[in-house]
């Protein structure tokens, strides 16, 4: 049956208890990475090649908007070879791109474009068409973009470059990769510098692989550790080759669930290391897991390693606001390890994660709570003091895939079932999901 808030039909899964979790596997590639790779490729010069790029649906929609803008997209073998069109040179598409649910795709786009005097609309699913564009389209509005979108500047939208659009300087005021992301990409082909000011570094693959495809980019830190981040307009992009190294945020639910599951032993192969986004794995060790990194290695540009864990008794510590943009998508699954900790762990600088996919704070809370977890939600932290788990409900997941992802996870180790209400968003970042996770040994159905 079709449920009108989901726009499709719901797949609900329950996670069953009791089996152990061992073996070797490898995730997908980066979906950060992915989103980049693909709009990069499209506004440089020549033939960029990806491997390991993401095959997920957030990824596929980039891919999509990049073909509807003139670049051929296409998977030969095991790489994705886009074939660019040059800085400057995106044509204006012949329908509004779709964008699902995939809010870093659609809000890096719409810088990507902010630069182009010719009229795009966006649309997306239920979950993206409610999350705020506000943050991305304000400060591309200094640059002269016009924008026509739904109330509180939502989904569906339609934005227009201006024919000059002028170079900004922007203090980013919430600490997001996609926005610093959507204007580093507006400056691209906007004649002279742009500039963000970022005063807390959030994950910097942009900047990374902006400098690998040739574009001069600044970056310098002021004296209160700010990073002011520019670069040149309109020059020339070179086509890349391109790994994309596992994702960490999907490797984190098979590495929560060995700590948290008795008897587990289990190692993810290949993972991005980078230290913008492994503020989970600090955050594990603190907590006491027997969590190991071997192998590390430089791969394309980006720390990568292989990482072993084994079932641990955890405690409960806190989490300082600071570390919050190196793990912004993983306290979903960090709160899932908390529940099974010793003491409370305390989550801070969470006001974030009200706008995510879904308000993941609150439905978190909502989800821990049914299934027996004693824990306080408070405006922008978390506490949830652990123990043993109940289990026994099913979560609404709400259109998101990382709230269905790290409560089956709990129902790994709880001491009755746990349900999702639905499993298709998983699709949306990691399809592999269910396969992997039982590959290893998890009981799902
Ligand atoms: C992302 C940045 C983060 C993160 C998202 C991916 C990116 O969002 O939650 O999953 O690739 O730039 P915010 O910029 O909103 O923090």
């Amino acid at each position: 049956m079709t449920d009108p808030k989901h726009d499709h039909t719901a797949m609900p899964m329950t996670a069953h208890p009791g089996a152990t979790l061992r073996g070797t596997v490898e995730v997908p590639g980066d979906k950060s990475i992915s989103h980049r790779a693909l709009l990069l490729g499209a506004v440089a010069s020549g033939q960029t090649r990806a491997t390991g790029l993401l095959e997920a649906d957030d990824v596929m929609a980039t891919a999509g908007a990049m073909r509807a803008l003139g670049a051929n997209v296409q998977k030969v073998d095991r790489a994705w070879l886009i074939d660019g069109m040059g800085n400057g040179a995106l044509m204006q598409p012949d329908a509004p791109l779709n964008f699902g649910n995939a809010g870093t795709g659609s809000r890096l786009c719409m810088g990507l474009l902010a630069g182009y005097d010719f009229p795009v609309t966006f649309v997306g699913d239920p979950s993206l068409s409610s999350r705020p564009m506000g943050r991305v389209l304000d400060p591309l509005r200094q640059t002269g973009l016009q924008v026509e979108a739904a109330e509180g500047d939502r989904l569906p939208l339609t934005i227009h470059g201006a024919p000059l659009p002028v170079p900004i300087t922007y203090r980013v005021p919430v600490a997001s990769a996609q926005v610093k992301s959507a204007i580093l990409l507006a400056g691209l082909n906007i004649a002279g510098i742009t500039t963000v000011i970022e005063p807390v570094k959030t994950r910097d693959h942009t900047e990374k692989m902006l400098a690998g495809f040739g574009v001069h980019i600044e970056i310098k830190e002021d004296g209160d550790g700010a990073r002011h981040i520019s670069v040149t307009g309109q020059t020339d992009l070179t086509a890349q080759d391109i790994t994309v190294p596992g994702d960490p945020s999907s490797a984190s639910f098979a590495i929560v669930a060995g700590l948290i599951v008795p008897g587990s032993e289990l190692t993810v192969k290949n993972v991005l290391l980078n230290p913008t986004r492994t503020g989970l794995f600090d955050t594990l060790i603190e907590m006491g897991a027997d969590l190991a990194i071997a192998n590390r290695r430089v791969s394309g540009g980006e720390d990568i390693g292989d990482i072993t864990v084994r079932h641990s008794q955890l405690r409960g510590v806190t989490v300082p606001a600071e570390r919050a943009p190196s793990m912004i998508d993983e306290y979903p699954v960090l709160s899932v390890a908390a529940a099974f900790a010793e003491g409370e762990t305390h989550m801070q600088g969470l006001e974030e994660l009200r706008v995510k996919e879904c308000d993941r704070l609150a439905v978190t809370a909502t989800a821990l709570a049914a299934n027996g977890v004693d824990c306080t939600e408070g405006e922008g932290d978390l506490r949830v003091r652990g123990g043993k788990v109940r289990g026994g409900t099913t979560v609404k997941t709400h259109l998101d895939h990382r709230i269905a992802m790290s409560f089956l996870v709990m129902g790994l180790a709880s001491e009755t079932p746990v349900g999702v209400d639905d499993t298709v968003m998983i699709n949306t970042s990691f399809r592999e999901f269910v396969p992997l996770m039982t590959s290893l040994g998890a009981k799902l159905s």
